[in-house]
């Protein structure tokens, strides 16, 4: 692939703290970077724009923990326009979770929803074939302490547990 038409955001702060969020349990970086590969091969078969698909790939899961299935793609495009990204890249990142919410409105969008299909399946296939090695289960072990997202979940669930069986021992004393 050629990664001129993503250099600059490759460094952006906001694609690099990818490196530390997990996705599939793996690095979200290695899903978007995938998602980038996909898109560059397939945007010329699908008569697609092949710079919109490949910026668009490269930042259609970010901020996705803000959101849900179906609504985390407006947000990553709503991201993308804040980082100056045109409207075709940002309606491409919208659709990406079809047919969990709305539908592609242009072939890049179509060219956004295989590629990230594609690109989840190559995550499973590499987290299944780094079991083998122990590999993947070091990487994801290294991911929970690093994301914030999983660390701050892990505290809430933590705090729960903690006052739940703090509400049982109540229960059982009274
Ligand atoms: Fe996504
Ligand atoms: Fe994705």
């Amino acid at each position: 692939m050629n990664h001129s038409v993503i250099n600059d955001l490759l460094v952006h702060p906001k694609v690099m703290e990818t490196r530390d969020h997990i996705h599939h349990s793996i690095p979200k970086h290695d899903h978007l970077m995938r998602s980038a590969r996909y898109s560059y091969r397939l945007a010329p078969l699908l008569g697609a724009n092949q710079r919109v698909c490949v910026r668009a790939a490269i930042l259609h899961d970010l901020d996705s923990r803000l959101g849900t299935l179906t609504t985390h793609g407006a947000i990553a495009a709503r991201l993308a326009a804040d980082l100056g990204e045109p409207s075709e890249v940002c309606a491409a990142i919208v659709s990406h979770m079809y047919p969990f919410g709305p539908a592609p409105t242009s072939r890049e969008g179509w060219v956004l929803v295989v590629a990230d299909k594609l690109a989840s399946l190559s995550d499973l296939t590499h987290f299944v074939g780094g079991l083998f090695t122990g590999q993947s289960l070091e990487v994801r072990r290294r991911l929970r302490m690093s994301d914030p997202f999983y660390v701050s979940g892990r505290k809430t669930r933590t705090r729960n547990r903690r006052l739940e069986l703090f509400k049982r021992w109540r229960r059982v004393d009274a």
